[in-house]
């Protein structure tokens, strides 16, 4: 009997069971296990969880049992019957997709990027974060969003809120030679917060999944976001742009120490 059982992490004593009847079916799973493990999948405001089974039902020594065919699980948006976007997993320092220089994206319009940009915008939101960078959820590849959401901008005038944005194959030049020190946290190194020195004034450009183009001056943390998530997509991280330690620290750590640039 050909099937297929995706073993969750907590099945063990399950597959315990199963050793003992493998001889009358190839894997065997209650169906009460299999519920469980899909009520400890993480739950997100404004999604649900669809779990999908298919199983046939057997009886054999009194007992009765649910044969899993196959099982898999998918996230959705409560609206729209095709807007099934996904929280990404963000890869942590440490990890070396982050430390390698990405590839130029071939065809921006592809759906394949299209889902990714999405899939990266909502992943972004929900983190919370301000920027994300394709490498960042495993694609090495020259893209990210970003957004200045209101009460980040500095104190120069043309630091205005942004919306969300995406950038494809960007390019980004630093105008002038002033640099500020500002605070700077990374979705890839949670928990910690640095102050980094960065060009207080740039200039960049990239394209959308529709070709639209973006070419624009930026100065402030709007200047700050683009070089940070630029610097991912050359494997570059925040820890390698700091010149003063002290300034490095956990963000509760430094919150209470009054320390919030
Ligand atoms: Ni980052």
């Amino acid at each position: 009997m050909a099937s297929q059982l995706h073993f969750t992490e907590n099945t063990l004593p399950l597959h315990l069971l199963l050793e003992r009847l493998e001889r009358l079916v190839d894997v065997v799973v209650t169906h009460e296990d299999l519920h469980l493990a899909a009520c400890s999948y993480p739950r997100r405001p404004h999604h649900r969880v669809r779990e999908f089974v298919r199983r046939r039902e057997f009886r054999h020594g009194g007992w009765r049992y649910n044969m899993v065919l196959d099982t898999y699980k998918s996230i959705f948006r409560q609206q729209g019957p095709v807007a099934d976007m996904a929280i990404l997993k963000i890869a942590r320092m440490g990890h070396p997709v982050l430390l390698q220089k990405c590839a130029p994206v071939a065809d921006p319009g592809a759906p394949e990027i299209r889902r990714l940009v999405d899939d990266m915008i909502e992943t972004m939101v929900d983190a919370p974060g301000v920027g994300l960078a394709a490498p960042q959820v495993y694609q090495p590849l020259r893209l990210f969003v970003f957004r200045v959401p209101g009460g980040r901008e500095t104190d120069d005038p043309d630091d205005i809120a942004q919306p969300t944005a995406v950038l494809i194959n960007p390019t980004v030049e630093l105008i002038g030679e002033e640099r500020a020190m500002g605070w700077e946290g990374c979705l890839s190194i949670p928990d910690l917060r640095a102050a980094v020195p960065r060009a207080t004034r740039i200039r960049y450009h990239g394209v959308d999944c529709d070709g639209n183009v973006t070419e624009r001056e930026a100065t402030g943390f709007h200047a700050r976001v683009v070089q940070h998530e630029y610097d991912h997509l050359d494997g570059i991280l925040y820890t390698m742009r700091m010149t003063d330690f002290r300034h490095f620290g956990f963000i509760d750590e430094l919150d209470r120490a009054g320390a919030k640039g």
